[in-house]
This record gives structure tokens, sequence and C-alpha cells, in this order.
């Protein structure tokens, strides 16, 4: 139904990750890693994202021991999950920590990038071929073992690198980058950018002069150094992309230390890697990776969505493989996957949302609702997005209700209990007495609606109720102020109100019905009341 990218597939159907990333570490030993594995499973998620080392699996030259990968592969079977794998090599937060001994101790073969005082800094120069060639022979290496021993398909892709880029300087200052630096720009990735006329890169080039053709400082002045940085890195990686998808056709992609974190100057982040100022460089030069996807922190909603919106554009589907495991990525990610069409979201560090006796902190008790929420709208969000028929609900700070511009419905989401002062919940939910919407120390109403045909509305989502009023009775209703909730939905007709849950078909199977004192102020919905259907009647 939708018209959304769907680069991640299990059986050769649409898949949905969700889920969270291991801390850096847990990849070394099966113990660690599954702490990672209990605190997805705890999540409701259904995918790992983990690290796979290249000093761990290739400790000499040559020599390769896939023990560690065994292991995840194992654990993946054990609780049922998928994995995404994450190769950290040349790049790791733009060092190169998790190169080799051998890699690091060889500084003449494996050539570090120099810095504009000549000083050599923690990081594999991309201008340098030994290499990308050595990283390259690893990675095939990593995926003829995955095409050999995954046998039950639990990798179903690959993050190829670890938020790529150059620190401490724009770009490599040695003798080898400085010839290429002078060499004109490739005239393909010209065209590109002329094509491009919303992209920041098109209005360097446009502020330069707009030359056909040139050297890189000739056509991007100072800018120069980040965006042959950017096209460097990409086809290094891309190239590396390519030949593990020659061994084993997974899909690919590579992460990314945003810029607008607070880091301003290339260098600062690292540079080159794919922040939204380049990403056009990256999405017009990638031939093998299939997609380019931010790891977002930003705390603050216009930020958060701002960065979706750079992100899910141009063919490129919006994936978030990194976003935080405690705070307002609890509400946050519902923008993402309800209104930029995200196919797939995970946080980081995982398992800092367990105590150390496995039970799950309160501090990320929000955040472990909304993945449980989503988990259970999978199946509509296969289904719907895309289709303009999934809404983000989200409860901004001292927001006491959300309007939702639905087809031939006005949908009014409360949050706390309203104006109403009760709400007909259950015994489950019912401890805390009326609620107050401006008290921060409440959970934030958020969810996601899904208009599945003109009269029928599955919910997800915690601390909320939706009102639904046809649009042709909403101007007569409004005009009642005082009498907004409790006749609002009788203007409705709700025809049922039931909980339930998507079963393997992708059918809603009902647990439980609601109605009179239980709908009367709106259909409540919390996460562990799993997906609320709502059918209006004829009217
Ligand atoms: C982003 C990186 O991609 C992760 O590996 C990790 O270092 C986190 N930052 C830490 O916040």
């Amino acid at each position: 139904m939708g018209t959304v990218r769907r680069v991640f597939e299990v059986d050769g159907r649409p898949f949905f990750p969700l889920g969270g990333q291991a801390k850096n570490s847990s990849g070394y030993n099966r113990a660690e890693a599954e702490t990672a594995f209990r605190a997805v499973q705890q999540l409701h998620g259904n995918t790992v994202e983990i690290p796979v080392y290249w000093e761990q699996i290739e400790p000499s030259e040559g020599a390769f021991c896939f023990d560690g990968v065994a292991d995840l592969l194992a654990l993946a079977a054990e609780y049922q999950m998928k994995l995404v794998l994450l190769w950290f090599a040349s790049w790791k937060n733009g060092d190169m920590d998790y190169a080799p001994d051998w890699v690091k101790q060889d500084t003449q073969r494996f050539r570090r990038v120099i810095n504009p005082l000549g000083v050599p800094i923690w990081g594999l120069s991309p201008y340098c071929a030994a290499n990308r060639e050595a990283d390259a022979h690893a990675f095939r290496a990593l995926m003829a073992y995955l095409r050999d021993h995954d046998t039950g398909r639990a990798v179903i892709a690959i993050q190829v690198q670890n938020e790529p880029g150059t620190l401490w300087s724009d770009r490599d200052y040695s003798p080898e980058a400085e010839e290429v630096f002078q060499s004109p720009v490739p005239p393909a990735l010209v065209r590109a950018i002329a094509e491009r006329p919303s992209s920041p890169v098109h209005a360097t080039w446009q502020a330069c002069g707009a030359h056909e053709s040139g050297n890189w400082p000739a056509l991007f002045g100072a800018h120069a150094g980040e965006y042959l940085n950017a096209f460097t890195i990409c086809q290094y990686i891309d190239s590396i992309a390519g030949e593990g998808k020659a061994v084993y056709d997974l899909p690919m992609y590579v992460n990314v230390w945003l810029a607008e974190q607070r880091f301003r100057l290339a260098g600062d982040y690292p540079s080159g890697g794919a922040v939204s100022a380049v990403l056009d460089i990256w999405l017009t030069s990638m031939e093998h990776l299939d997609l380019v996807a931010p790891d977002i922190y930003l705390p603050y909603t216009s930020g958060f969505r701002q960065i979706c919106a750079n992100y899910a554009r141009d063919g490129n589907p919006l994936f978030v493989p990194e976003s935080g495991s405690m705070g307002p990525n609890a509400w946050q990610m519902m923008y993402a996957i309800g209104e930029f069409d995200a196919i797939g979201y995970a946080c980081f560090g995982v398992e800092h949302i367990l105590e150390a006796d496995g039970s799950i902190k309160p501090a990320a008790q929000q955040a472990v609702e909304s993945f449980r929420a989503v988990s259970e709208a999978i199946p509509l969000l296969l289904r719907y997005q895309g289709s303009g028929r999934v809404h983000a609900i989200v409860q901004e700070e001292n927001q006491g209700e959300q309007y939702l511009d639905l087809d031939g419905w006005i949908g009014v989401a409360t949050f706390g209990y309203g104006t109403a002062g009760y709400v007909g919940r259950d015994w489950r939910h019912s401890g805390s007495g009326p609620r107050r919407v401006l008290d921060p120390t409440l959970p934030r109403g958020r969810g996601l609606l899904f208009q599945a045909d003109d009269n029928t509305f599955y919910l997800v989502g915690a601390a909320y109720q939706l009102h639904l009023c046809p649009k042709d009775s909403w101007a007569a209703m409004t005009s009642y102020t005082g009498l907004r909730d409790f006749h609002l939905d009788r203007q409705g007709h709700w025809l049922s109100v039931d909980e339930g849950h998507f079963d393997e078909a992708g059918s809603f199977v009902v647990d439980r019905r609601r109605n009179g004192d239980e709908i009367d102020h709106g259909a409540w919905v919390e996460a562990d009341v799993r997906v609320v259907r709502v059918r209006m009647g004829a009217r």
C-alpha cells in the first residue's frame, strides 16, 4: 500500500527492524553480548545491532577467527532475534581504534591522516590504497563466513564502518592527498551537484562561481577539504560494500555522527562523514550502499525532526540505528516512524535500560513502553507507512491536547486525564489518580494512529486518549465550550472499541472489549493494552 522503499527483508518479505544497539565492547564475548539480547527482549524488539571487530576477526594478517561471530549467530537463534552487524574497521567514530595491531603498528604501509601541521593523527588515511585493500580483504572474509554459516539467516544487514570521517582535520594533508586535492573534481560529481539546486553543496558551488570544471578548491572554496574527504571516504566505503556484496548480498549502510549536535567545524565532527551539509555528495556517489542513516541524539524536537527531514529524502529511507535509550527519544521516535516513515529504529547502549538484576530502570520505562507500542504496530507500519494514514501522536512540553486532521474526522488526543478528571481505565492503570497535564513528572503522551479505512482506527502508545468527531459536526461541537470531552465522544458514534494484537498472519485478534464508562472519555491507550482498535458507526 505504501510507497516506502523497504531495504530490510526477512524470508523475502519486508521487515521492520526494531531494537537496540549493544555497547561498543559487548561483541567481544558471549556473556557481554547476551546482556544486549536480554535488553532488546525487554524492549519487545526484534533486532540486535552489535559490532564485529576487524581486530578480533583478523588478529594477524590473513589469519581469521570467527568464534565471536559464531557466538552472535548462536545468541540470535536462542533469542529469536535478527542481527545488524556493525563492521568496526577503518573507522569507529572517526578513529581507527578497531584496526588490528598489525595495521596500527605499520605506519609506513598503512598510512595515517596527516593534519595541516604535518602531524599524523589516530586515523587511517582514506587516500591510502593499502588501508582500503586490507579492510576490504577482511570484510570479504566476514561476508563469506556469514554466507556459509548464517544458516538461519539471522543477519539482515551490515553497517559498513561506524561514524566514518576524519577528526582533528578537515582532510588528509599528505603529499598523496594534496595531489588529489589539486586534481579536477570528477565531472560526474559536478553534474550531479549542478542538478541538485536545493543542496548545500550546490549553494557552495554557486558561490564559488559554478565552474563546470576545476580542482577542489576552485569549485568549492573553503569547503573543498571536507567535500573531497566526503567523496573519497564514500568511495572507499562504497567499494568495500560492493566487494562484500559480491560475496554475500546483504543490505549495507553507513551511519553518521551528526554535525548538528554542537559540533560546528569539519574535524570537530568526523569530516567527510555524511553529515547533512555533504549528504548530497554521498547520495550521488554511492553505488553499492543502500542508505545513509543518521545517529540521532538531539534532545529537542525541532532539531530531531529537521534531521529526519534531511535524511528521509531522494530515495534514502530514514533508518535510525542509534538514538537515546532514555529521555525524549521515548516520544520523539514517534515522529521518525509516524511522520518520516522510518523503516527501522534502534536505541544505543541498550544494556543501559537494565538494572543489575535484569529489571528495567525507572528512567528507561517510558522508552521501553514506546518500543513496545511500536513493536505491536509493525504489521500496520509495513502496510500503511507512505500512505498518509499514519499519524504521530506526541505530547510536547506543556501540551494538553493534539489535533489530528484525519480523513473525514477530527481527532483530538488528550494527555493525562484532560478536563474530565476521570477516565474509565482498568485496575492496571487507575492507581495514580487524576493527572495534571502540566505535571512534568508524568509520562508524555505518545504513540501512533493508523486510519485503516473511513471509520476504522488503530492506536498504539501510552498516556493519551483519543476522541473522534466527524468533520461535518465539528463546527457545531466546538461552539459548545465546556462540553468538549464528554460530548465530543458521543458525536462520534463508537461502534466498537477493542484491545487486541496482530497475529502471525497480520490479522487483528480481539483480546478485550470496552464499552460504557470505559469509552465515555475517549479511547485510552497504554502500552500494555497492546493495540486499540476503534470502529466508528454510521453517521
Ligand atoms: C555514537 C557511536 O556510533 C557509538 O558507537 C557510540 O560511541 C555512541 N556514539 C556513544 O554515545
